[in-house]
């Protein structure tokens, strides 16, 4: 499975890119928003801390418009990947966007229907929202199950990697590496928390105190 890196705070990709454990990022306009800089320059410096995808979101609604804007943020980086909407005008650039050799990850999907269209247009991946369902009582894994097990049945045809989106907490990133999904896109507070046992951390202090007392040293 690949992490991504949900976020556009450079200082805390960057913090996270060095444990040689991420594989992409993605932002959003709410993301950028939080950020409170100016978007084309943030991210550069991300394209910059990762070698992966960095998914840069357009905000035109419309097909030709959306086009315009994937030039300007493809131009930033080799490694920009455009992120469009799951609206008829987003599948049409994303099937554009992808015959041109760009790579195109299709967001806000809520239904495995829009994830089939996602993979029609030529999506390299697609993102279905799972915490953002479980807020509203419906099950966002699901979801996952759903468009994994419909993407294995067109393997030949179907080349479109699920990228898990909206994640809250850890259960969401084992349950879709149980599923089999391609990629979690994760916040950076719940990439920390994925390293965290509380057995592992009394487990280590108790080393360390019995170690202690035989006064030994490993590197001197
Ligand atoms: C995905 O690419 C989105 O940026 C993100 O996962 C949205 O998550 P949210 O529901 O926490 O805003």
């Amino acid at each position: 499975m690949k992490f991504f890196i949900d976020s556009a705070d450079i200082a805390e990709i960057r913090d996270l890119a060095d444990t040689g454990l991420v594989d992409g990022v993605t932002t959003n306009p709410s993301l950028v928003a939080k950020s409170g800089r100016d978007f084309l320059t943030v991210l550069a410096e991300i394209c910059a801390a990762v070698s992966g995808p960095v998914s840069a979101e357009v905000t035109a609604t419309e097909c030709d418009a959306m086009l315009v804007e994937a030039r300007r943020l493809s131009a930033v980086a080799p490694n920009v990947a455009i992120k469009v909407p799951l609206t008829w005008d987003g599948l049409k650039a994303c099937r554009a966007l992808s015959q041109g050799g760009i790579k195109v990850n299709v967001t806000l999907c809520f239904s495995p229907a829009q994830a089939i269209l996602a993979a029609k247009a030529g999506a390299s991946f697609v993102s279905p929202f799972v915490g953002r369902l479980d807020d509203i009582g419906h099950d966002g894994m699901g979801l996952i199950r759903d468009i994994v097990a419909i993407y294995r049945n067109y393997r030949d045809a179907f080349r479109t990697e699920v990228l898990v989106a909206s994640i809250r907490h850890p259960l969401h990133v084992i349950d879709a590496a149980k599923i089999g999904a391609d990629v979690c896109t994760v916040p950076p507070s719940v990439m920390r928390q994925l390293s965290k046992h509380v057995l592992t951390d009394k487990g280590l202090d108790a080393f360390l105190a019995d170690w202690k007392t035989t006064g030994q040293s490993i590197a001197t």
